[in-house]
């Protein structure tokens, strides 16, 4: 065991990636400092570290100040900030671009010795998705502030909690059809949210202070459809997959965008017209010596709970 003695801040620590993080830094001896709006509701991550390990801090991040005492005394900054959907407060480009401009502007200031961003596969310019263009500009704020910066950019990620799987099996529970958006030709590289983490702290201890990008894609490459005949094959249930052309999706994304949970936004119907698969422009997993775990061996661990019978059924 490495006993580093590092501090980290950590910026939206709470979510499904940050669970994962934070087991593989405490058990590296890291000292986490966690930003977030609100630490009562995220006590369960204090247990994932020695007592004292791991400190929650109340965090507006648009509050220099509060964001400039997280990051007081650290050796490392990430950031995993992100929203999928935008709400009448939430918006793509403040939560994407305008918060990491004043973090890697932050980050320069405090003498921060890296910074890993977490951004998209997938993002480039001219992107018709605001989501995306809102990452790509993040990315572009980061470099021009602080060059000492790793930007990692994950495809859909699985594990224990994911949002995707999750919640196409959720509904496989209770409609006899699975929509497939354009035919569900889209391409994936569904990663495994362990190696995301596992990326993260290789891309703390790279020796190397240049700007970097990754492009963080699994052992395969599946079409939308594929890996909804994979999820039905896992949750053994069978239902009807009927394709349903861009402009339809887009139409009835008009109206679902307004669930609390939306099952499908305009922006999200927006990203299905490109693959999401790693383009080779830039470094991959490999070159951080990480080798991807296949859907295969992780989604049988989780996705059971959708089974009728359960783990035995
Ligand atoms: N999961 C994926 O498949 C995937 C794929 C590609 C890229 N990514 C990117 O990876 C990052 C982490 O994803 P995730 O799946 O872990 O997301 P998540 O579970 O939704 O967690 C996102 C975190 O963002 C924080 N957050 C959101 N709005 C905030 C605000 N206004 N102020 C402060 N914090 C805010 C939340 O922090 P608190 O609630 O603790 O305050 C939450 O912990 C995101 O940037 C996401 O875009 C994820």
């Amino acid at each position: 065991m490495q006993n580093n003695q590092k501090i980290i801040a950590i910026f939206g620590a709470g979510g499904f990636l940050g669970k994962n993080l934070m087991r593989q830094l405490t058990k590296m001896e890291y000292r986490v400092k966690v930003a977030t709006r609100n630490p009562y509701l995220k006590g369960y991550l204090k247990p994932l570290g020695n007592p004292g390990q791991i400190e929650l801090f109340e965090t507006d991040i648009f509050n220099l100040n509060e964001v400039k005492a997280v990051l007081r005394n650290c050796d490392f900054v990430i950031n995993l900030v992100g929203i999928l959907n935008e709400t009448r407060k939430q918006k793509f480009n403040k939560i994407h671009a305008q918060f990491p401009y004043l973090l890697s502007k932050l980050c320069d200031e405090f003498g921060i010795e890296r910074l890993v961003h977490i951004s998209a596969l997938g993002v480039k310019e001219n992107h018709t998705s605001k989501y995306m263009e809102s990452k790509l500009q993040g990315e572009k704020n980061i470099f021009e502030n602080f060059k000492p910066s790793v930007i990692l950019r994950p495809s859909v990620c699985f594990g224990n909690e994911d949002k995707f799987f999750n919640t196409f099996a959720s509904i496989a529970q209770f409609l006899p059809i699975l929509p497939l958006v354009g035919g569900g030709k889209t391409k994936f590289a569904p990663i495994y949210v362990g190696d995301v983490a596992q990326a993260i702290v290789k891309s703390l201890q790279l020796n190397n202070s240049k700007p970097k990008i990754y492009e963080l894609g699994g052992p395969e490459n599946y079409s939308f459809k594929e890996l909804m005949e994979i999820l039905l094959k896992e949750i053994k249930k069978k239902r009807l997959l009927i394709s349903v052309p861009f402009g339809l999706a887009k139409f009835q994304s008009h109206f679902l965008q307004f669930m609390p949970n939306p099952l499908l936004t305009p922006d999200q119907v927006e990203m299905l017209k490109y693959n999401n698969i790693v383009s080779g422009q830039y470094s991959t997993l490999k070159d951080l010596g990480i080798t991807g775990k296949t859907i295969e061996t992780i989604l049988p661990k989780y996705i059971y709970r959708f089974r009728t019978g359960g783990e035995f059924g």
